[in-house]
């Protein structure tokens, strides 16, 4: 009989969003008419821009046209179209001043359906006895994915105080999911300088680079100098221009990161190496979804998905003001669309889950589903409308009354 992966065992039973669903799904059952409201997963409400659509509409038309209908991409990681638009929209990120930045090129990049399954796959590239750190409380994807490929894995504070002495891939997530929190310019060099001390490989997770106003927080690794030996970077367009649904991404490998490889003279090139992986088991995202994805980077789509994003800026409001009012401790909200507070008297986080659930019919994600330090934590999303937003802060007053 064939055997099950072993590494499976050391997982939790159930994915946090998953559990979570699952809960609700309970709830729900036995309150059919409860008027819930959802602010657990993070996922956007508001629909793609017109820009987007009417990109998505064009590239279909196309498709229905024999002169102009595509089969498989032949690269498989991104048409040229989309991988000079997103090499374009790292151009117009605003860097540190007085530094020069090197930033991504049309052939360091690979589109992908987002940076869920690319934060997963990309430990296909590394080898089984890799050590892992990853931040806690952190995006669940890291830790479960680390462990499905049977590798060990640490865990550090947001900051990397007392990092251990040595470390093979590190995940790091900013804006951060779930804290809220983002890097500076100095906190980030600070993990670029561990990296390369260890010839380590950070993982840079970026899918909420957008939502960064604060000009001392750099919405790449690459605006970090030393990162292009030491760092891959993930990024997505589901938060960022309402992708969820649609599903497209990138990730980023420069030139200049190698991996160690005994068996072909000590190194390997890591883009070459995810190059092959992604020949093996990805055919690429679909032509419409690129041209797209691709509209988001014009002048127009960055203009719209500017508005949505300010849609949502104006929903963490709400929830930080009515935090600040009740006198919770919290953190995000400024460049992040997630909102992480501690639970009012000292409440457990799957105990505040069921009580805010129950009592005010409001779905949240309990903080320790992210790690043991997001204990006594709880995350609210900014995704929702603003009606529902207003609506499940009036709840929460009501319940703590
Ligand atoms: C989250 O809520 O943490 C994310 O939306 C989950 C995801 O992107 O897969």
């Amino acid at each position: 009989m064939a055997k099950m992966n072993k590494s499976f065992q050391n997982l939790k039973q159930n994915y946090l969003f998953a559990e979570i669903s699952k809960r609700v799904g309970e709830f729900v059952a036995a309150n059919p008419d409860a008027p819930l409201i959802r602010m657990g997963i993070g996922d956007v409400t508001l629909p793609l821009v017109p820009a987007v659509v009417q990109a998505g509409k064009n590239a279909f038309d196309e498709m229905g046209v024999k002169e102009t209908f595509r089969g498989y991409e032949d690269s498989g990681r991104g048409y040229p179209f989309l991988r000079e638009a997103v090499a374009g929209y790292y151009k117009s990120m605003p860097s540190e001043p007085g530094s020069s930045p090197q930033l991504p090129t049309p052939d360091e990049i690979f589109i992908s359906d987002g940076a869920k399954s690319d934060s997963g796959n990309i430990g296909d590239i590394f080898a089984e006895d890799c050590k892992v750190i990853v931040t806690d409380p952190s995006y669940p994807v890291y830790v479960d994915s680390s462990i499905m490929g049977g590798r060990q894995v640490a865990f550090a504070d947001f900051a990397g105080t007392n990092l251990p002495e040595t470390a093979d891939i590190i995940y790091l997530c900013s804006p951060n999911n779930p804290t809220g929190e983002a890097y500076t310019y100095k906190e980030l060099k600070k993990w670029v300088d561990y990296a390369i001390a260890n010839k380590a490989v950070i993982i840079y997770d970026t899918a909420y680079e957008a939502f960064i106003t604060q000009s001392d927080k750099p919405r790449s690794i690459y605006l970090i100098e030393g990162a292009r030996q030491c760092a891959i970077e993930i990024a997505s367009l589901s938060k960022i221009a309402g992708f969820t649904g649609t599903r497209c991404g990138y990730t980023v490998v420069p030139k200049e990161l190698v991996l160690e490889n005994p068996a072909e003279g000590g190194h390997a090139n890591a883009g070459s190496a995810w190059k092959r992986r992604q020949a093996t088991k990805f055919n690429g995202v679909s032509y419409p979804v690129q041209r797209a994805a691709e509209a988001v980077f014009s002048k127009e789509g960055q203009q719209q998905i500017q508005q949505n994003l300010s849609y949502y800026r104006k929903n963490a409001q709400i929830i930080t003001n009515t935090l600040t009012e009740l006198g919770i401790d919290f953190t995000g909200g400024i460049n992040s669309p997630y909102i992480w507070f501690k639970c009012p008297d000292s409440m457990d986080s799957w105990d505040f889950f069921d009580l805010f659930l129950n009592k005010a019919n409001v779905v949240g994600t309990p903080g320790v589903g992210f790690g043991k330090n997001g204990a006594g934590r709880f995350r609210l999303t900014a995704f929702s409308t603003h009606e529902n937003t207003e609506e499940a802060m009036k709840r929460l007053r009501a319940m703590l009354k």
